[in-house]
């Protein structure tokens, strides 16, 4: 991997193979990160030699290739433990993403808390993953689900936010930076708000780990949940982090191998954490490749990604936002990567089909964010999510093919 000083978009365009490739015989330009990141060569290269070399079981026995395949795997947990700044490496439980880690906490924290009366705070602009999983479990539990809005900019109403805050307030549960807006929620001042009225706060950070530092101390809330596929790793491997005193009182969710202690058939007892949310054999290799994929992003170095991002988003939305017919979705002052936007009279799927003529791949539709579109009276959007191996060339490729859209179109 190149060791990089000031961030150099070239070598790190050379260090993922799939953007030297063409589509349909035009050169990748690949603005869909928001769904799905591309993978560095050490990634590619981490799973080739987990399974080359070092594959086993993990936690299961004494022989050397399983002690080795558990140093690596309890490696990336510590990796996960630095790049979130989390307290402690057994506050990391691998899963399968961030909607699983939803579902984990909503499930075991939130069943276990929630009563009839109770609420749980989520915001206007989250992803399906942070809205139905606590639709479910308000359903079971008695408890309501409230929403805090958004301004026409898609920026959260913070006084809005506190209002909807009360000792009725059990969880609060919300987007660190919207999938469908880019908008960056204040995070720290959120949660200083949330504890005052002794609600616990979990953080959708999907969106987030892959673009800006996470601190979980720093913004002080108790879980953070994020997704590896997004964050340059592999798919089907995220991380939750949990605060221990939080996670050790939680009931445990999967029944299976390695989450319990002891069992007969009158009675089990636990395992300690993580492990007693991490039921069944884990998914290995990607773990490990997981690790690997942080630790890249931590060598490139938070702040040169963060600068060349925020470049690419001014440049972007300057050139976009000078495309008459166009209109952005999605204003807030303070944003990450992502442009979502409407062309006056021209359909989303149109307009991604002609794009993808041209090589470039954007993600047309709701994008998992349905009450996000109704609130802007859209069908849905066209969105082009940035990541640090963009360039101004491809905005530039973009805006050309906007151009092309709106021509073939007139
Ligand atoms: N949540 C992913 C996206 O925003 C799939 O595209």
């Amino acid at each position: 991997m190149n060791q990089l000083k000031t961030f150099d978009v070239a070598a790190v365009r050379a260090d993922f193979p799939i953007l030297a490739r063409t589509v349909h015989g035009k050169p990748l330009v690949y603005l869909d990160n928001g769904a799905s990141a591309q993978k560095p060569r050490c990634v590619i290269e981490s799973l080739r030699h987990t399974y080359e070399h070092e594959y086993s079981n993990v936690h299961r026995a004494a022989h050397e290739l399983s002690n080795a395949t558990t140093e690596k795997f309890e490696a990336s947990r510590r990796t996960v433990q630095k790049f979130l700044n989390a307290p402690e490496d057994r506050e990391v439980i691998f899963l399968r993403g961030t909607t699983e880690a939803v579902n984990l906490v909503s499930n075991t924290y939130g069943r276990a808390n929630l009563k009839p009366g109770d609420e749980v705070l989520i915001t206007a602009m989250e992803h399906h993953s942070n809205i139905v999983p606590w639709q479910m479990i308000c359903e079971q539990t008695g408890a309501k689900l409230v929403v805090a809005p958004m301004d026409k900019t898609g920026t959260l109403i913070l006084d809005q936010f506190k209002q909807r805050l009360s000792r009725r307030t059990r969880i609060v549960s919300c987007v660190h930076i919207s999938n469908a807006l880019g908008t960056i929620n204040p995070i720290a001042e959120m949660a200083r708000m949330a504890k005052a009225v002794g609600a616990v706060i979990m953080v959708d950070g999907a969106q987030a780990a892959p673009h800006m530092r996470i601190d979980v101390q720093a913004l002080g809330v108790d879980f953070y949940a994020f997704s590896g596929h997004k964050a340059f790793g592999p798919t089907g491997i995220g991380a939750l982090w949990g605060k221990a005193g939080l996670l050790e009182n939680m009931p445990p969710w999967q029944g299976g191998g390695e989450m319990i202690k002891s069992v007969t058939f009158e009675k089990t007892t636990y395992n300690t954490i993580p492990h007693r949310f991490e039921a069944g054999t884990p998914n290995i290799a990607d773990a490990i490749a997981l690790g690997a994929a942080l630790n890249y992003v931590m060598e490139l170095g938070h702040e040169a990604i963060e600068a060349h991002e925020h470049d690419l988003l001014s440049y972007a939305t300057e050139t976009l936002g000078a495309i008459k017919g166009l209109r952005i979705i999605g204003t807030s002052a303070h944003k990450a990567g992502v442009i979502s936007f409407v062309l006056d009279g021209i359909h989303a799927a149109d307009a991604g089909m002609i794009l993808d003529e041209q090589g470039i791949a954007v993600r047309v539709g709701q994008h998992c964010a349905e009450p996000v579109m109704a609130f802007f009276g859209v069908p849905a959007t066209i969105r082009a999510s940035f990541a640090f191996y963009n360039t101004r060339a491809e905005v530039d490729a973009l805006v050309k093919g906007i151009r092309k859209v709106q021509e073939l179109f007139r």
